[in-house]
């Protein structure tokens, strides 16, 4: 369905709110971008639109790696909501409001909605057992206890699901089960527990699910929960937890998940505020604004069942939409560390044009909940062929001859009714496909038009009519066709492309603003010298995005190599001869040195009783180089040598630790000799 542009809408966006722990990555990614496309689109067309967002900055892991860290976990949230920032920003994600949900305005909207749901009997108080980490002092929530699945032996699991054979069960299910904070065997404990009654809004979520307010596999997914009712959930956690405390409640906390998607109506208030926007309008019971919530399809149940619970029981209105996406895998496989398509946002910006991923994720991005592949050999060929190829050469084609020959002057094209009923259905079918989160669908009508153009450029052959005096009418009209598709092309494409369109209608165009959706209706009548908008990505540029990705793993302070903070899954199984095949032996560091442009490598020079070795390893956070000269280490001595951005690396140190300041290499008995084999 296509809304008319001409009735004014009040829609809020918000995407997910991203963890204030960890980097943007590209799988983040698929969702800013998508988001942030449809809110442009919208904000083109007209519309009142606010897009928000904020950091998720309250729960245990968290708290944990602000531990870790050494640091307060405000000073944590506060350098992440800095770097996601950047991040957005340089990936032209245009947020109205990018907040935090440790903000006032969030701690007084969970508290209001708490003490709405409690006075109306929503809540329960329960009395609840769980695992209990007596050295740290604190509960352990399920994925912090480790140990051995109970059905198929497995060790190293979670404490709520098995990733070796599946099962799911409880952490005090799990045989020999340790703390992943201190290492202590977890007690079991009994504590109040404050439950949300989801049960009493039963009718009201089925009703909801089927008036089409998320994809209908989402819808029928969550219906799967009805059939034995629907379970409490629990919304507190006791101290020491990091978020807010609840009112009346002292040394009990709201669950990170329970306070989070309240910072969506929190990041707007903030917003109100600074804007004087009338708040009730959006969010109050009787509101007619649209509040669309795009998220990933791992997080449907969150928003699809509790939050419209909690809203509606609250007194506020419920979601418009919530659109769920799939995942992102690069190269048709998970993102991966040692792959090197684990890839930060700011990896990719130190390499590539951020529009070209979002063309890139746009071009494959329907409606619908499938996962979408980044493949880098296609992603380089797409935006030279679609973008370099098709659409900016358009203007550097014609623009010339309009220069040169017509002063910059631009006939209309409205008498040429065919092209004008192609313009017509263009423009029509790519605002249905963008209304309809259908963008694939719109880059294919935006393409086929730009085919068009380029088609009739070459068939009227303009540098032949240029050399003939007679035929300068016909070349300024071919010309100013021509232009005129690039001018709308640039409208089309500027959700997309925002920076590009942006130049073009400043630029080129002239126009002392931005493009709207309603340009398509009128024609430039000049045109300023063309200047270039794009270049090819050459296969060195992903390449070295690829290689610095893995150069980041290396530098392995980060993250912890295991427990719960750590982003990649244990990997699979290996036999005890793949184990023997590593040549462990003992090294001495003979010389280590800082390298220029790396934030994280030392290099060193390993002595492993004469033979001299080149290593590069992500020790810098914590040590000087100064204090390694001299000491011994251990060393894989028989991996294979591994060029980097830096040099050739030939063979990797042993290190252990949560990473940063805390990261220690492997120091052998002074007695023992460089060169000494260790297994
Ligand atoms: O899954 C996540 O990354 C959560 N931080 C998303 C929260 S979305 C909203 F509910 F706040
Ligand atoms: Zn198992």
């Amino acid at each position: 369905m296509t809304q008319d542009s001409h009735t004014t809408r009040k829609i809020l966006v918000t995407s997910a709110l991203p963890y204030a722990n960890g980097p943007i990555h590209l799988g983040h990614l698929v969702e800013y971008i998508q988001t942030d496309i449809w809110v442009r689109f919208q904000k083109m067309r007209n519309h009142e639109c606010y897009y928000v967002c904020a950091d998720d900055a309250h729960g245990t892991p968290i708290m944990l790696r602000a531990r870790q860290e050494g640091i307060e976990p405000e000073e944590l949230i506060n350098k992440t909501h800095t770097e996601h920032s950047a991040d957005f920003a340089d990936f032209l994600i245009e947020f109205d409001n990018y907040y935090t949900t440790h903000s006032d305005e969030n701690k007084e909207i969970a508290s209001t909605i708490y003490k709405r749901l409690k006075a109306d009997g929503h809540i329960d108080v329960r009395t609840v057992r769980q695992a209990y980490d007596p050295e740290a002092n604190m509960f352990l929530p399920d994925r912090f206890v480790k140990g051995t699945c109970p059905k198929c032996g497995a060790d190293d699991q979670y404490g709520d699901n098995c990733e070796a054979c599946g099962a799911t069960y409880s952490p005090t299910e799990l045989k020999n089960p340790k703390s992943a904070v201190s290492g202590a065997t977890p007690i079991e404990k009994d504590s109040e527990q404050f439950f949300f009654k989801l049960g009493d809004f039963q009718n009201f979520l089925h009703e909801w699910l089927d008036a089409g307010h998320t994809q209908s596999e989402i819808a029928n997914k969550q219906k799967e929960w009805f059939a034995d009712g629907l379970q409490d959930w629990d919304i507190s956690r006791n101290a020491p937890y990091w978020g807010f405390e609840i009112p009346d409640a002292p040394g009990k906390y709201f669950y990170v998940w329970m306070d989070a998607p309240m910072g969506y109506m929190a990041s707007f208030k903030n917003l109100c505020n600074k804007k004087g926007i009338d708040f009730d309008a959006y969010w109050g019971k009787d509101s007619k604004a649209q509040v669309v919530h795009f998220i990933g399809k791992d997080i449907a149940r969150f928003h699809t069942l509790f939050w419209p619970a909690v809203l509606h029981g609250a007194g506020f209105r419920t979601p418009s939409s919530v659109y769920c996406h799939g995942f992102l895998t690069v190269d048709g496989q998970k993102m991966s560390k040692s792959r090197g398509t684990f890839i930060m946002a700011r990896t990719y910006l130190n390499n590539l044009n951020p529009e070209y991923l979002r063309y890139y994720y746009a071009a494959k991005l329907s409606s619908g909940v499938d996962d979408i592949d980044l493949n880098l050999e296609d992603f380089q060929q797409k935006v030279n062929s679609d973008l370099v190829g098709k659409y900016v050469n358009i203007a550097s084609r014609a623009s010339g001859f309009i220069t040169k020959h017509f002063d910059g002057k631009l006939l209309s094209p409205l008498h040429d009714k065919a092209y004008m009923n192609s313009v017509h259905d263009t423009k029509n079918l790519t605002a249905e496909a963008f209304e309809n989160r259908e963008y694939a669908k719109a880059i294919r009508e935006i393409m086929k038009h730009a085919d068009n153009i380029n088609q009739y450029f070459d068939d009227k052959k303009p540098w032949l009519l240029a050399k003939d005096e007679n035929k300068l009418a016909e070349l300024q009209e071919v010309c100013s066709r021509t232009l005129h598709g690039f001018y709308m092309l640039s409208i089309l494409l500027a959700p997309i492309l925002p920076a590009t369109c942006t130049k073009v209608a400043r630029e080129l165009f002239g126009l002392d603003r931005n493009f709207i959706w309603d340009d398509l209706e009128s024609f430039p009548q000049t045109i300023n010298k063309f200047k270039p908008l794009m270049t090819r990505i050459e296969q060195e540029q992903t390449k070295k995005m690829i290689e610095e990705s893995r150069d980041n793993i290396t530098s392995a302070s980060a993250a912890p190599a295991t427990g719960p903070l750590a982003d990649d899954p244990i990997a699979s199984e290996i036999e005890f001869d793949d184990f023997a095949k590593i040549d462990l032996r003992v090294a001495r560091i003979v010389k280590a040195q800082h390298v220029e442009g790396a934030d994280k490598l030392l290099q060193l020079t390993l002595d492993l009783g004469g033979e001299t070795r080149n290593v590069f390893a992500g020790i810098k956070s914590a040590y000087n180089p100064e204090e390694l000269q001299g000491k011994l280490t251990v060393m894989v001595a028989n991996l294979k040598p591994r060029k980097m951005k830096f040099g050739l690396s030939e063979g990797m140190v042993l290190a252990a630790g949560p990473g940063g300041k805390d990261l220690w290499i492997l120091n052998p008995d002074e007695g023992a000799q460089a060169g000494m084999k260790i297994k």
